[in-house]
């Protein structure tokens, strides 16, 4: 199959070229095609969500595991009553606060999603995504558009069209290049299937953010390092992010990281091993050895995230052996930052 790739500019959606470009996408995904688009979060791989086969070309392009829930996307608040069995105040209230934005609930469906969009569960994960070009294609198709993230299975989230077509060409018919995402690390999800809120993957939107606007919501167990529970996104017990070296967080104060780091490195080189190092702006000129990449400034969390998977990504293609990254504070949007970071790491980490 040969792969379209189709730059898209949002700011000029109301333009007859980019609406005939919005068009094409959204016969393909009425035909049952599969489009990856761009979201605020990261790209999506979308196909029409009421559509049963629609949704195994997902899981197939992907080479995802079938019983791993996709994320319905919606364009309309009022969309989310025709696929739910119920909804309740505070997710309305919590949606009211965040969509469109880097949010997904998860509620009791009913039969207007199959199950096999669900994964076989008997709820659905539902966003309203905040980007210009997700909503246009989304309004214009069929109004649900299931979608996960656009990487193959297993591997970081794409941020860019070009990191899609390096997973995606050839198993789909067409890419939306709306240039890099804004966010860079998926939606925050919680979920209200049950009696209280609860938080399945920390995200862009913080535990604090969501106590604000309804209360109190707890975190999932399963979300907890020592893996002594099993999560209840089936998709967060997976490893996950992941880069194809072996990855190590080194954690600690910043005094002993960086020496600890530099040891390492010359370790693995005595081994024959190409190590690569994640650090800060801050730390960047404190490494002796190995190929060191920038994540972005300690001062700006949300730069660290915008840059985490395309980092990782870029060492894929230097071929490295070994990845060693320093850790970062679990306050706020951190919260998710080392989730993904542990997730990619397979739970390596080295306190020191
Ligand atoms: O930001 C995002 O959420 C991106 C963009 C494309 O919207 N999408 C995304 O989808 O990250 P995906 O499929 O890569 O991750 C969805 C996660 C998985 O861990 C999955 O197991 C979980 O959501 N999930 C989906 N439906 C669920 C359900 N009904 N119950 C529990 N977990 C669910
Ligand atoms: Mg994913």
């Amino acid at each position: 199959m040969k792969t379209i790739v189709e730059k898209i500019d949002a700011a000029k959606l109301a333009d007859e070229i980019e609406k005939q470009k919005i068009a094409a996408a959204a016969r393909l995904l009425k035909e049952g095609g599969v489009v990856a688009f761009p979201t605020e979060t990261v790209y999506g791989l979308g196909a029409d969500a009421q559509n049963p086969e629609a949704s195994r070309r997902i899981y197939e392009a992907k080479g995802r595991p079938s019983d791993n829930p996709l994320i319905v996307h919606i364009a309309a608040f009022s969309d989310l009553e025709l696929i739910t069995r119920e909804l309740p105040k505070a997710a309305k209230v919590l949606g009211e606060h965040f969509w469109p934005g880097p949010l997904t609930m998860i509620f009791r469906k009913n039969d207007r999603i199959p199950l096999e969009t669900t994964g076989g569960l008997d709820t659905v994960a539902v966003r309203m995504p905040n980007h210009p070009v997700a909503l246009a294609l989304i309004k214009a198709s069929t109004g649900f558009i299931a979608a996960p993230s656009a990487n193959v299975s297993g591997k970081p989230s794409p941020t860019t069209a070009e990191h899609v077509f390096c997973d995606m060409d050839g198993r789909i018919p067409m890419i939306l290049d709306g240039g890099p995402v804004g966010i860079g690390i998926e939606s925050t999800i919680v979920d209200f299937s049950e009696d209280t809120p609860m938080i399945l993957r920390p995200g862009f939107i913080t535990q604090e953010m969501v106590q604000q606007a309804i209360g109190s919501v707890s975190l999932d167990k399963g979300l907890e390092p020592d893996g002594a529970t099993a999560p209840k996104a089936p998709g967060m017990k997976y490893r996950h992010y992941a880069p194809k070296a072996e990855l190590v967080l080194v954690k600690g104060e910043m005094c002993r990281v960086i020496p600890a780091i530099n040891r390492l490195v010359q370790e693995a080189g005595q081994q024959g091993k190409r190590a690569g190092v994640i650090c800060t702006e801050e730390t960047c000129g404190s490494y002796q050895g190995g190929i060191v990449k920038s994540i972005g400034s300690r001062k700006e969390k949300a730069g660290i995230a915008r840059h985490m998977y395309g980092v990782l990504r870029e060492f894929d293609e230097l071929d490295v052996d070994i990845i060693f990254s320093e850790s970062f504070s679990e306050e706020g949007l951190g919260q998710a930052i080392m989730n993904r970071m542990q997730k990619a790491a397979g739970h390596r980490v080295m306190e020191v």
